[in-house]
């Protein structure tokens, strides 16, 4: 390896513009740079994201987040050595920006620029201690859970690019069922933090929920009919006292945490694999670690830091960073339906 690699890392797959300059020198990552400007207060009115706001948004947002990336850096756009950019999955016209810009960086600057996958950033997000970049051996094999607000993935990862999806979610994504639980419990957009925030003083085993899919023999997930179920409690109960929307969000969370502790263990357990991870805006959740630091027995589980939970281009840079590496690179056109 060189002595010093600066990768620059561009997100903008949803609602976030995100840009990040990453330093790798002597088997460590610095973050030297990482800007997240969202959107989600200018969506909170339609209750998600709307594509074409999104897209027309990270129009306005690329170039000062990139200008404020590099200032923050101490960096000239001459210094990267490489430029990444998600290549998907996504909304289309969001990629589209982020994807343009990098493209036009690379070929200015005459530097490689790589594709990436934005699931591999949020596995990479949690597997990779950026302290230790040479110590990613000790935590694989491992088992990623990723749930966020537009995935539910539990993937096998045997090696950093080496990944098997086990199972995803059959409907709504787990993240999804936090923002769309929310709004009926008269909550905004993102919905999962004030789900969380509600629950803390919940009284979780007032309303009884689905735990779904949790017997069946797959490693798949389904959370509408969940979803559904809070609604019919909801349509029953009438008008919601404070203390009933509060009852109502932790017996919601206990039930989504369940499933998602339940089913990662079961996936760890039937292959074999002691290492677990979990990535994406819902491992922000503190129950759902709670729940897993307590549950796991025999095992290792790391969760990326607060910061790197939710979509950022730090992990678009780290996938950067080894796609490069790794001399791989997805197209570097938008591929909105791309899996791992
Ligand atoms: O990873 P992310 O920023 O974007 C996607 O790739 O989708 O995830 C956003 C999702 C939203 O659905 C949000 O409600 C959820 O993560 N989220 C949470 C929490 N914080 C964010 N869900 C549950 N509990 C939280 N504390
Ligand atoms: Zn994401």
């Amino acid at each position: 390896m060189r002595e010093s690699i600066l990768v620059l890392g561009i997100e903008t797959s949803c609602d976030e513009t995100a840009v990040a300059i990453l330093k790798f020198e002597n088997k460590q990552a610095r973050i030297l740079a990482d800007v997240v400007n969202s959107q989600s207060l200018k969506h909170r009115l339609y209750g998600g994201v709307v594509p074409e706001s999104a897209s027309r948004y990270h129009l306005f947002n690329i170039i000062p987040a990139l200008k404020q990336a590099v200032n923050k850096a101490g960096k000239s756009l001459k210094n990267i050595d490489v430029f990444s950019a998600t290549s998907g999955p996504g909304l289309v016209s969001a990629l589209l920006v982020g994807l343009d810009t990098a493209k036009s960086l690379a070929y200015a600057m005459r530097k490689p620029l790589v594709g990436v996958n934005h699931i591999e950033g949020h596995i990479l997000a949690g597997l990779v201690d950026l302290d230790n970049l040479d110590k990613v051996e000790q935590r694989l094999p491992a088992i990623v859970l990723t749930a966020s607000g537009g995935h539910t993935l539990l993937v096998e990862v045997k090696a950093i690019g080496r990944y098997k999806l086990l199972g995803r979610s059959l409907d709504d994504a787990a993240g999804e069922a936090f923002d769309k639980t929310a709004l009926m419990l008269g909550e905004t957009y993102p919905g999962g933090p004030a789900i969380s925030r509600l629950a803390r003083t919940g009284k979780s085993d007032r309303f009884k929920l689905p735990r779904p899919m949790t017997g069946s023999n797959d490693f798949n997930f389904s959370f509408s009919g969940l979803k559904t179920a809070a609604r019919r409690q909801i349509a029953v109960l009438g008008k919601l006292d404070q203390i009933t929307r509060q009852d109502l969000a932790a017996s919601f969370e206990e039930a989504v945490t369940d499933v998602l502790v339940s089913k990662t263990i079961k996936a760890a357990d039937s292959f074999k694999i002691d290492n677990i991870i979990v990535t994406g805006g819902v491992s922000a959740n503190q129950r759902l670690r709670e729940k897993f630091n307590k549950q796991i027995k025999n095992k290792q589980i790391f969760f990326p830091p607060m910061v790197l939970t939710a979509d950022n281009a730090v992990m678009i840079a780290l996938a950067g960073y080894f796609s490069h590496q790794q001399a791989r690179s997805l197209p570097l056109t938008p591929q909105p339906k791309l899996s791992i």
